[in-house]
């Protein structure tokens, strides 16, 4: 089983996933890494592991529909079973989204469907929440919308700020996306536009 990854920055949940394939942990290869800025040091973590990265900026296209036509040509051309993303910081359009529908990951840092879009851990502390987390989720054209296949919660304490938060949270993101991956890879995650569905059974 072949896994596409994307990213925009430091990629240390590509690193989780890189790990969990070196421990025989991911039910399958990372056969690529593409970003779409070109000094991402998830490149690197690509890069050391073997692993073909690719650099792919979007200020070079002139549209957002010309970035993501440049984007599936690369993507096919490495015939993934699964897209996975990993802090990729780009909307994507509705052409995108459909031509990879019931295929494609992401993981967002929050416990979906609270707190979609950028700043959660900001906004989560401003709330008040006793509890945050981070999602794994099925992507549909709804941003941080598509349905939610595994989550990891954790207390806030009244010591916590933005920061903190943040750390906590990303430790969790690094245990549950290779679990997720690996289940959509041994064939026991599906997509339904319901939800998603575990060996069958609607989460
Ligand atoms: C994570 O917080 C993830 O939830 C969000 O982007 C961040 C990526 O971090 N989608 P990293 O590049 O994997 O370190």
């Amino acid at each position: 089983r072949r896994v596409v990854v994307l990213i925009s920055g430091s990629g240390s949940n590509l690193q989780a996933l890189i790990d969990a394939q070196t421990h025989d942990r991911l039910g399958g290869e990372i056969v690529a890494v593409i970003s779409n800025e070109h000094d991402a040091y998830g490149l690197k973590r690509a890069h050391e592991a073997g692993i073909e990265a690719v650099a792919l900026p979007h200020r070079e296209y002139d549209s957002r529909d010309a970035y993501d036509g440049a984007l599936i040509k690369v993507i096919e051309r490495h015939e993934p079973d699964l897209i996975v993303l990993a802090g990729f910081m780009r909307i994507l359009t509705p052409r995108f989204v459909q031509r990879f529908l019931g295929r494609m990951l992401n993981i967002h840092p929050s416990l979906l469907p609270a707190y979609q879009g950028l700043n959660t851990h900001t906004r989560a502390l401003a709330d008040g929440v006793a509890s945050h987390g981070c999602s794994v989720h099925f992507v549909t054209e709804e941003l941080d919308g598509g349905p939610v296949v595994l989550q990891a919660e954790l207390a806030v304490t009244e010591e916590d700020t933005a920061e903190t938060l943040k750390e906590k949270v990303h430790a969790r993101e690094h245990l549950i996306y290779p679990i997720a991956v690996q289940w959509f890879l041994q064939g026991r995650l599906q997509f339904s536009p319901e939800g998603a569905k575990m060996d069958g059974h609607l989460l």
